[in-house]
């Protein structure tokens, strides 16, 4: 995958010779309905001058996303001066941060402009200040994520790659370099995670997942293993098993063991990163309607997330041992395919009535959060496109979170201020647990009913992670965008990756 050249430059932006300098504008107008009042966010003074008419002008309002462009600006060395909304002042944040480095790499994209400055946003007093590390984190994050489009099957696409990015910070700092340093590797992984979500089902089958794994692993330094069928059967993954027995193209089970430099002490944490790999999710014999089923390419983004994670731990070396371990498999319907009715017996013993063949994840991952026990993680996260339910009640914003542990969730929320991705806590306490009781077997891998479809899968799984603490992650509803952003394209989301890279961190001696 190709990557932008980005650097951290250090100095006065005015006199940084460059395509297309990028410079951020909040509006401090606080009631609502007044006349915005902009403000850019650079204490170079050449930069405000240069952007005094058009700011003047008020065809500019600085909404998030929104741009404006001024060629041959006076007074600056660069050759174009992009303004870039920030929206309110009081808004800001660093997610907004972020959205705004985005898109003043997708303005540049359209225009050919192949090289990007931006201009930290510095200016005292007009926006909270955030830990510069932080803020120039975000700030490669937003660029590199931005940079990607996701045509690469197109033959009529444009070379619309901006090759070179520099950020521009007042003065060289440890914090900025660090916060540079770290959004590159994340960035790289989230970008990882989204190339693989991208692939159609038939390149990316579960032995390419495997082999794309081990790829990234030997490059990385990791350990990998890669299993298909016959250690299925081995580890009496039968639940993992039944998914994957339907499709002419084996399954893999795949081990990714990251171990810290100085070794942990026995009584020390190891996080266990479970994904959801399925290559194509056909529904199985409780087949999928034809509508938007190309769609469910996409049922592997879990797995591609912990995959993504691993890269970036690898490269962070936090100090905490981490497994990842992505359960991947194609969902179809087949003479061999399981079928509603069937009982499987999981790994952990646990016996499951087949109700839909439709609720596959849950099956690999009761599995994958077994086996990872068994490999000793004290701690576990699984990811997964798990339920249409849960795109019903979230929408696209938010992912659902699901938790049997206060103080591990917890940590988890704290994640999110640096990674800016959004969960939204769903229950999935004991009440729920008659959702799956099942006449037949001792659970059922349905809910009773369609109502709260969500918490029956993660109360499925919680049956699974048992006493060990666990966070379920139902990405479903975010790890596609369907729409365009000024920030983002069309296409995978990479979601997961830097809130679980950053919930690892948080565990680290
Ligand atoms: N991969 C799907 C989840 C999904 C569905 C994601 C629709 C995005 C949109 C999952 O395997 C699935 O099909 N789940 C079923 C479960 C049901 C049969 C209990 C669902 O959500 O409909
Ligand atoms: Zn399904
Ligand atoms: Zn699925």
């Amino acid at each position: 995958m190709k990557s932008m050249n980005t650097k951290l430059f250090s100095g006065d932006a005015t006199v940084v010779e460059t395509p297309m300098l990028a410079v951020f504008v909040v509006d401090r107008a606080t009631d609502n309905g007044a006349e915005p009042s902009l403000a850019l966010l650079s204490g170079a003074g050449g930069m405000q001058d240069a952007a005094q008419a058009l700011l003047a002008s008020g065809e500019f309002k600085a909404a998030l996303g929104e741009t404006a462009l001024l060629h041959a600006p006076s007074g600056l060395e660069a050759e174009r001066l992009l303004l870039v909304g920030l929206g309110k002042a009081k808004d800001f944040s660093l997610d907004r941060v972020r959205k705004a480095a985005g898109t003043a790499v997708r303005a540049a994209k359209p225009r050919s402009v192949r090289s990007v400055a931006i201009a930290f946003p510095d200016t005292d007093g007009q926006i909270e200040k955030f830990p510069a590390a932080l803020t120039v984190r975000a700030m490669v994050e937003g660029a590199e994520f931005a940079e990607m489009d996701w045509d690469i099957y197109r033959s009529d696409r444009k070379d619309c790659a901006v090759d070179s990015l520099t950020l521009i910070v007042p003065q060289m700092t440890d914090e900025a370099q660090r916060g540079f340093d770290e959004g590159l590797i994340v960035a790289a992984a989230q970008n990882f995670s989204r190339s693989l979500v991208n692939e159609p089902g038939n390149v990316l089958t579960p032995t390419v997942l495997g082999a794309r794994a081990t790829a990234m692993c030997d490059e990385a330094g990791l350990k990998c293993e890669v299993y298909s069928s016959e250690k299925l059967q081995e580890l009496k993954m039968e639940a993992f098993w039944a998914v994957a027995k339907g499709s002419a193209e084996p399954p893999a089970l795949i081990v990714m063991t990251y171990e810290p430099e100085i070794s942990p002490s026995v009584d020390a944490p190891v996080m266990g990163l479970v994904g959801k790999g399925i290559t194509f999710d056909t529904g199985g014999i409780s087949i999928k309607p034809a509508d938007g089923m190309e769609k469910m390419k996409y049922d592997m983004a879990g797995a591609a997330a912990m995959i993504g994670a691993m890269h970036a731990i690898a490269r962070l070396k936090p100090k905490v041992k981490v497994i990842g371990v992505v359960c991947s498999a194609e969902n179809m319907p087949d003479g061999r395919a399981y079928k509603p009715g069937d009982v499987v017996t999981a790994m952990s013993g646990t016996t499951i009535e087949i109700v839909n063949t439709d609720a596959e994840g849950r099956l690999v991952l009761a599995d994958g959060l077994h086996y990872a026990k068994t490999l000793g993680c004290t701690h576990l996260i699984d990811a997964a496109t798990l339920t249409g339910a849960c795109v019903v009640a979230l929408g696209t914003i938010n992912a659902g979170l699901f938790s049997n542990d206060e103080a591990t969730c917890a940590k988890f929320e704290g994640a999110l201020a640096v990674s800016g991705e959004k969960y939204w806590r769903l229950p999935c306490t004991d009440d729920y647990r008659d959702h799956i009781k099942s006449e037949i077997a001792d659970i059922m891998n349905t809910g009773k009913n369609r109502y709260g479809g969500a918490t029956s899968a993660a109360m499925f799984l919680k049956e699974f992670a048992g006493d060990t603490p666990w966070v379920h992650l139902d990405i479903a509803g975010c790890a596609w965008n369907e729409e365009k952003k000024p920030w983002h394209a069309y296409g995978p989301s990479g979601i997961g990756v830097r809130s679980i890279v950053e919930w690892v961190r948080s565990y680290s001696a």
